[in-house]
């Protein structure tokens, strides 16, 4: 689903944001990129959505080698990815459903099945109580968590989120892990960029570790505290 072939990415002449680095998560895969600031991880999320070229190497993302894709094809390729950053943007003038609704329209999903998409992503983030309400009507974790529903509206193969629990408490940060693991069940494949130890560590998938710019050991996967099972996660209350 996603490989580096030995990128290195460069800005300028001293700085080397990425090294040789070489990399592959499989369809389906759930796989944690950390390492510590300015190793390069916000870089490589980047060159996926090809908002950056690589300066030496080969990217390809579900069968697409990035070098090759035309300027006209880059928004259907980036429409197909769910994205979340840390700067999501919700339009503070529409409620949430529009918001929803909105990015529905860009997708193509018919407007009859707007509504009912809308509360089925919103009810995994347990926010459908709040369809109507403008976003500054929302704390900034509800805020995110309707970007992270967003996202995910249609089911996309790929989601890649760059620290997407940066600035939510313990509990929010869980149950925002407990949405990508639902979405990863339901078959997308999830690039998650953290500092969060904590949480890599309670999550238990594997880890591609970054250290200025190369690639470090692949920690071994330690055991889930919390089993796969969407079953299972209704007794953890939250989805
Ligand atoms: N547009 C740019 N121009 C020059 N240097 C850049 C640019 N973007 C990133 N860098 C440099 O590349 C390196 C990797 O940056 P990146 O943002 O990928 O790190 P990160 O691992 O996401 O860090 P953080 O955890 O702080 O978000 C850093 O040294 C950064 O200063
Ligand atoms: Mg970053």
């Amino acid at each position: 689903m996603i490989d580096f072939y030995h990128v290195t990415k460069r800005f300028d002449r001293y700085s080397i944001a990425l090294h040789d680095v070489t990399f592959h998560a499989d369809k389906g895969e759930f796989v944690f990129l950390t390492g510590p600031s300015g190793a390069g991880k916000s870089t490589i999320l980047k060159l996926i959505l090809r908002q950056l070229l690589p300066s030496e190497g080969q990217i390809v993302v579900n069968g697409r080698n990035l070098a090759t894709l035309k300027r006209a094809q880059l928004p259907l390729f980036r429409r197909e990815i769910g994205m979340v950053f840390q700067d999501f943007k919700l339009i503070e003038r529409m409620t949430i459903f529009e918001n929803l609704s909105f990015v529905m329209t860009v997708l193509g999903v018919p407007p009859r099945d707007h509504k009912k998409k809308a509360y089925a992503v919103l009810r995994a983030v347990n926010l459908h109580h709040r369809l109507n309400a403008y976003p500054p009507q929302l704390s900034g974790g509800e805020q995110q968590r309707v970007a992270i529903a967003r996202a995910l509206i249609n089911d996309p193969y790929l989601i890649i989120a760059d620290e997407p629990t940066g600035n939510l408490d313990p509990d929010l940060s869980a149950d925002v892990m407990q949405i990508f693991i639902e979405a990863n069940l339901r078959g997308s494949t999830v690039l998650l960029a953290t500092h969060d130890r904590e949480m890599i560590r309670r999550t238990g998938r594997r880890v591609v570790h970054l250290e200025k710019g190369r690639v470090g050991e692949e920690r071994p996967q330690q055991a889930p505290e919390v089993p796969d099972s969407p079953s299972t996660f209704m007794q953890w209350g939250s989805l």
